[in-house]
């Protein structure tokens, strides 16, 4: 662990990209240390290297619970997450003790939503299949029903939480000609006006109407987690859904039922997934959706651009040097 200065203490549980270093290392207000590494900070180290701070830089992969909050100690007011999901953070415990919170949302809802399309594309037209037929000599001629996938043009497409990013994916996948979009959420939304979107409170009154014409042929999700999203894809869920659809997930990996997931994929409930998010990440090498050709599996991606994980830094650095100072924060969590 690296250590240095004086000032305010903060700690940082990973390396960051440069911009965000920048930034707190001129800001003039804190000392930083932090665990140098690019793998993720072991718990005895979290609660080392919290112990005093008055600040904490996580990552989606830190478990912020009442144990560290209580290694910290009272010094700690802010925490700033270089994400937009807060699902890793236990709020009700960081309320108790008045702790401000950072996130970077809007900043990587674009990326996101590129990757989510690129991964909706790759498995309904079963790329990494194709690449891997070419490599391993499965490629014998052109063939008329080979390799035959799923597209956009004319299809109905849904999703789960058509929020910052499930909007942003919408906009990108309405120009391929997708004829109606459903969505499901809490409340309905006046932005979805722009992609003609139709409103469905609960996931099955809406996306899943009695008469399976209206089904959607590829659903999407890109809700947070939360209790009430937690395994809401499950056995009832996949069972409802076409068996010619894709199902896409770039939110979280728990509010999938991998299990039943599994058991979708393999019994042709429904036709392919595509996954950027997984319990557990990483997903053992030995996963049974690893044995699927119609499970595309990524390595949580969604917002890995340069450009979007620089701007995410220093976004993260402004974010914990606002609570730090108690001066406004320019993405503070309400909660
Ligand atoms: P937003 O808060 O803008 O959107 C979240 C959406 O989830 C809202 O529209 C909300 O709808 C919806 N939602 C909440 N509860 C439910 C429910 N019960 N059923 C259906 N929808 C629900 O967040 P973002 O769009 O910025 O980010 C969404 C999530 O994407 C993040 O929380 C994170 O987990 C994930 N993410 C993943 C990335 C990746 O790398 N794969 C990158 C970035 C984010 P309502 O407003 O009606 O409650
Ligand atoms: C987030 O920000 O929540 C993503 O999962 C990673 O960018």
């Amino acid at each position: 662990m690296q250590t240095a200065g004086k000032l305010m203490k903060v700690f940082l549980t990973r390396r960051i990209p440069p911009e965000g270093m920048k930034i707190l290392s001129t800001a003039g207000v804190c000392e930083v240390s932090l665990w140098d590494s690019d793998e993720p900070v072991p718990r005895e180290e979290l609660l080392k290297g919290v112990q005093g701070a008055h600040g904490l830089l996580c990552l989606l992969s830190d478990k912020i619970d009442a144990e560290v909050l209580d290694a910290a100690g009272p010094n700690l007011k802010v925490i700033s997450t270089l994400s937009v999901g807060f699902d890793h953070l236990a709020l009700d415990e960081i309320k108790k003790r008045g702790i401000r919170v950072g996130y970077t949302p809007d900043v990587l809802t674009d990326a996101t939503a590129e990757l989510t399309v690129a991964l909706l594309l790759a498995t309904a037209r079963r790329l990494p299949e194709g690449v891997e037929e070419v490599k391993n000599g499965g490629w014998s001629s052109w063939k008329p029903l080979w390799l035959c996938g799923y597209g956009l043009s004319g299809s109905t497409v849904g999703v789960i939480g058509l929020g910052r990013i499930g909007m942003a994916i919408a906009r990108r996948l309405m120009p391929f000609g997708v004829k109606r979009l459903l969505y499901s959420g809490r409340t309905a939304k006046a932005h979805a006006a722009e992609v003609n979107g139709e409103f469905g409170l609960h996931i099955f009154d809406y996306l899943f109407p009695l008469f399976p014409l209206y089904s959607s042929d590829f659903i999407v999700v890109s809700c947070s987690l939360t209790p009430e999203t937690q395994g809401l894809c499950d056995k009832a869920f996949f069972s409802k859904m076409k068996n010619t659809a894709v199902f896409v997930n770039s939110s979280r990996g728990a509010v999938v039922n991998q299990e039943d997931l599994y058991e979708a994929l393999s019994s042709g409930q429904i036709a392919a997934a595509g996954l950027d998010v997984t319990t557990p990440e990483p997903l053992p090498t030995n996963h049974p959706l690893l044995t699927l050709k119609n499970c595309v599996v990524l390595p949580h991606i969604g917002s890995a651009t340069y450009s979007t994980r620089g701007i995410m830094a220093a976004l993260s650095a402004q974010n914990l040097l606002g609570g730090l100072q108690g001066t406004d924060m320019p993405s503070e969590l309400t909660y």
